[in-house]
């Protein structure tokens, strides 16, 4: 088997999309932080108007610095519906009751197993299955019927593989796959795409948490679950969620994408270090 995979680190080239979403309103919830300010950094880069919804807001002044008043950041807990229709009513009165997109980021990261109580459960399906619903119903009315409207959910990895631990975590992920193809059946006659993405691990604030903030020791224990032989980038994520969002993306809808350095395509051999097959060598006659 050869030695780590020589897979760089992209350099995504933004230049090339800096007009694709002039005249887009979008909203990211969870947009103060990791893979959602990511996004919404790259939806501001792209000529769009966009709206960080978040439980706690942070970095605004940056963003501000950057971007200008195309980005605006709006205190919200998406697990209470009445207050998103309230905030999302408000950003449509200011353009002309048009929102196009809606990136449901935002995620409540407790995670139970055998001891799970109830309100372990409820706050995970309030915030990560609840309040992407709540955002949905929010923002659908003002969504065009002409096209060009889309959602994006962010699911997991740990929606489709047992981690330990993770039964309430990832029940919520499992939900969101779930439920995005049910949200791109019923809002196709809107002409709106729904699609969700699975990210692998990638290297936001929650995962730092988890290595104490050391990129290195993180590195160590956890390349080797992926064919890139690395963690990915919040960068990485906002691409493939402003690619969904995009034009280019216009026959997708119902879809689940991967973002995961190959993480759900390893099997058990992992990345084969150990395995031997009898066939691939000449047979001794
Ligand atoms: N980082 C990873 O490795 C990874 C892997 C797979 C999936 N994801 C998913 O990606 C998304 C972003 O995760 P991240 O790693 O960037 O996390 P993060 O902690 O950097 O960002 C999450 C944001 O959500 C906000 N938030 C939490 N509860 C909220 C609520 N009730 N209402 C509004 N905002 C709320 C937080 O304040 C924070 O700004 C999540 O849906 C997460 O499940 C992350």
């Amino acid at each position: 088997m050869s030695g780590p995979s020589q897979f760089a680190n992209p350099k995504l080239n933004s230049e090339d999309t800096k007009t694709r979403f002039t005249d887009y309103v979008v909203l990211v919830t969870g947009g103060c932080s990791g893979i959602g300010k990511a996004t919404l950094e790259r939806f501001a880069n792209d000529g769009a108007t966009v709206y960080a919804l978040d439980i706690r807001i942070q970095k605004e002044d940056e963003l501000k610095e950057k971007f200008g008043d195309r980005v605006s950041c709006i205190e919200l807990d998406v697990s209470d519906a009445e207050r998103c229709k309230e905030v999302v009513n408000k950003i449509a009165a200011n353009h002309n009751s048009k929102i196009h997109t809606l990136v449901n980021c935002a995620a409540y990261f407790g995670s139970k197993g055998l001891e799970a109580a109830k309100s372990d459960w409820i706050k995970s399906f309030e915030v990560n299955v609840i309040g992407y619903s709540n955002m949905v119903q929010a923002v659908v009315p003002f969504m065009p019927k002409d096209g060009g409207c889309s959602v994006v959910n962010i699911g997991s990895i740990s929606g489709k593989r047992a981690q330990p631990t993770r039964w309430t975590y990832s029940a919520t992920k499992g939900a969101v796959h779930a439920v995005t193809k049910c949200m791109a059946l019923d809002l196709h006659l809107n002409n709106i795409r729904v699609n969700s993405i699975a990210p692998g691990w990638i290297w936001s604030p929650e995962v730092l948490k988890a290595c104490d903030g050391d990129r290195e020791v993180g590195h160590a224990q956890w390349h080797k679950f992926f064919m890139t032989s690395r963690l990915g980038e919040v960068e990485e994520v906002a691409a493939v969620i402003t690619f969904l969002a995009s034009k280019d993306a216009s026959y997708i809808t119902g879809a689940n994408i991967p973002v995961c350095g190959g993480y759900l395509a390893v099997g058990p051999e992992q990345m084969g270090e150990s395995s031997k097959y009898a066939g691939t060598e000449e047979s001794a006659e």
